[in-house]
């Protein structure tokens, strides 16, 4: 389902964020191909800032992580088959001052990510709504480590899997501001 009346490019324009993922697994190849498109993000002095800890639905890590989200996303996050800690290193690795552009940095590469899962066939869920400390401890994160978000990953599901609150939210697409608001050309305009 497009959303821009305008030819952007499908990665972009097909993209929402669902709640119904479906049973099938993603590869480890599928899995190296979206963090391989993180991977080639530009970042502010190619600092790189960006960890990613990896969990599978059974595997290591992945009930510590879905412990974490709030029970409000816990409820339909936990059908999925992966689901991806987000980070940003706070300090540049050349003087070890803070890198003010971490976490814009890592916003880049979670956007080629997700690119990437777009162009096949996969639906990524972004969450904020987690509880940071909680992961932190979980997996021992260091402080100079900053928590940014948390990825839910898999194929696209089906509207009937979900409870009839949830259908009815991912049945809609969710709108974007005008241009007009959101663009000034010369001169700023509020
Ligand atoms: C940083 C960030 C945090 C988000 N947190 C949540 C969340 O906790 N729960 C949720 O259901 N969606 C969350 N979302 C998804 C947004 O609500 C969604 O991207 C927005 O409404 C636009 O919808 P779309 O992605 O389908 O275009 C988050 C998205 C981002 C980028």
């Amino acid at each position: 389902m497009s959303r821009s009346e305008l030819d952007i490019h499908p990665v972009i324009n097909e993209r929402y964020s669902p709640r119904a993922f479906s049973d099938r697994t993603v590869t480890d190849h599928e899995l190296e191909l979206l963090l391989e498109a993180a991977r080639w993000a530009p970042s502010s002095m190619n600092e790189q800032p960006w960890r990613f800890l990896v969990t599978r639905r059974g595997g290591e890590g992945h009930s510590e992580l879905l412990a974490a989200l709030n029970p409000s996303n816990q409820r339909w996050a936990d059908k999925a088959p992966v689901l991806i800690l987000v980070m940003a290193k706070r300090s540049l690795s050349r003087n070890a001052q803070e890198n003010h552009h971490a976490r814009h940095d890592v916003g880049m590469a979670t956007a080629h990510l997700s690119a990437q899962a777009t162009a096949l066939g996969m639906g990524l869920h972004i969450l904020g709504g987690f509880h940071a400390d909680v992961a932190r401890k979980a997996f021992s994160i260091p402080e100079g480590m900053d928590i940014v978000s948390v990825i839910v990953l898999g194929f696209p599901g089906t509207l009937e899997q979900l409870e009839p609150d949830l259908r009815d939210r991912e049945a809609r697409r969710s709108p974007r501001k005008p241009l007009e608001e959101i663009v000034s050309y010369g001169r700023f305009k509020d």
